[in-house]
C-alpha cells in the first residue's frame, strides 16, 4: 500500500520560519523576476511566488518582457538589478526564447543575487560542497526526504532527467556526504537504452522529464519511494486543464512504498525553498548570519 509523500506542511513550515525571521530581523528582501514568454507551468510557478512573498513579506515584482527583447537590452536590465541594492534576488523565468544566448544571460547576474543558482560559480559551489545557494527544486527534494525522515544513505536512487535545473544539481546533492545524501546515484536521460531496467533498479525514484504520466507501474520497483518533479498541463474535460506530473500517480501508487503528487508535492516545496534562497540572498548581501 503506498503513502502520499505530500508537500504542503513542509512548505508551510518553510513559510513560517521565513516570515518569523524576517519580522525578527523588521527586513523586506526583495526578488524581481524577469519573465519572457507564455509558458503556463511558468506561469503557474510565478504567480504562486507573487502570493506567497507577499504572505511571507518578500516583494516579488515580476518584470513581464516582450518575446521580442534582444539580447543586449536583456542584459542591460541585468545590469541594473545588479547594481540596485534594494534588489535582493534576480530571477530567469525559462524557457527563454530561442534566439536568447542563455548562458551569457545567466553570466550576467551577479552571483549574490543567484537565487536559481544558474550562475557556473553557484554551479561550482555546488558541486565542490561549499556553502552558496542551492536550486529551488533540488532543494525542494531535499526538504522531501528530511521531512519524511527518508534514508538516503547506501542507498540506489535513480533520477530520470538531466537538466542544469533539477537531474544535474539533484544528483550531485544527493552524492554530498551529509545526512540527505551519500547514496549512489544513477542519472539516465533520452538516450538511456532499456530505461525501465534502470528505474526498476531503484529505491528511490526521482522523476523529471516533462512528459505527463511517462513513468508506468511497470516501471518501478515494488516498494520504490517516488519523487515525482515532473509539471506538465493537460486536457480536462470539465476544467480545460489540470496538472499531472511525469509519474502515472494513481498507477503507480498501490506499488509504491511512498510517492508525491502533482499538484501539492515537491512544486509546492519548491515556492517556499525559492523565497529562502532570497532571504539568504538578504543576509549575504548584508553581512547577516
Ligand atoms: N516542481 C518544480 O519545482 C519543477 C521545477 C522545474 C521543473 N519542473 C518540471 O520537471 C520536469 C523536468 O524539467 P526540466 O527543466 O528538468 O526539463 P528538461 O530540461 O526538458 O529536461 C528533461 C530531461 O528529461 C529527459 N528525457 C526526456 N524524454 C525522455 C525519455 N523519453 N526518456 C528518458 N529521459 C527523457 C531529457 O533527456 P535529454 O537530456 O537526453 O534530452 C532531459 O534530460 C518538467 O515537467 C518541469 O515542468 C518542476
Amino acid at each position: 500500500m503506498g503513502r502520499r509523500l505530500s508537500g504542503k506542511k513542509i512548505a508551510k513550515e518553510i513559510f513560517a520560519r521565513i516570515k518569523e525571521d524576517i519580522e525578527l530581523k523588521k527586513i523586506t528582501p526583495k526578488l524581481v523576476i524577469l519573465f519572457i514568454g507564455n509558458d503556463p507551468a511558468a506561469e503557474y510557478y510565478v504567480q504562486n511566488l507573487e502570493k506567497k512573498g507577499l504572505k511571507v513579506g518578500i516583494i516579488v515584482e515580476t518584470l513581464i518582457l516582450p518575446e521580442s527583447i534582444d539580447q543586449s537590452s536583456l542584459l542591460g536590465k541585468i545590469d541594473i538589478l545588479n547594481n540596485n541594492s534594494e534588489v535582493n534576488g534576480i530571477m530567469l523565468q525559462k524557457p527563454l526564447p530561442a534566439k536568447l544566448d542563455e548562458s551569457e544571460i545567466v553570466m550576467k547576474i551577479n552571483p549574490q543575487k543567484d537565487v536559481d543558482a544558474f550562475h557556473p560559480i553557484n554551479m561550482g559551489n555546488l558541486v565542490l560542497d561549499k556553502e552558496g545557494f542551492i536550486p529551488a527544486t533540488p532543494a525542494a527534494v531535499l526538504e522531501l526526504l528530511s521531512y519524511y525522515e527518508i534514508e538516503t544513505s547506501g542507498k540506489h536512487i535513480v533520477i530520470v532527467g538531466r537538466s542544469d535545473i533539477v537531474g544535474k544539481p539533484m544528483a550531485n546533492l544527493l552524492l554530498r556526504k551529509n545526512k540527505t545524501g551519500n547514496a549512489t546515484v544513477t542519472i539516465c536521460h533520452s538516450r538511456t537504452k532499456d530505461l525501465a531496467y534502470h528505474t526498476k533498479q531503484a529505491d528511490i525514484l526521482i522523476a523529471a522529464i516533462g512528459k505527463p504520466q511517462f513513468i508506468k507501474p511497470e516501471m518501478i520497483n515494488e516498494n520504490a519511494i517516488i519523487i515525482d518533479v515532473g509539471v506538465n498541463q493537460i486536457e480536462d474535460a470539465e476544467k480545460g486543464y489540470r496538472y499531472v506530473g511525469d509519474v502515472d500517480y494513481s498507477g503507480c501508487f498501490d506499488k509504491a512504498a511512498a510517492i508525491t503528487p502533482v499538484p501539492g508535492g515537491i512544486g509546492t516545496i519548491t515556492t517556499s525553498v525559492l523565497l529562502n534562497n532570497v532571504l539568504f540572498a538578504y543576509n549575504l548581501q548584508n553581512k547577516i548570519d
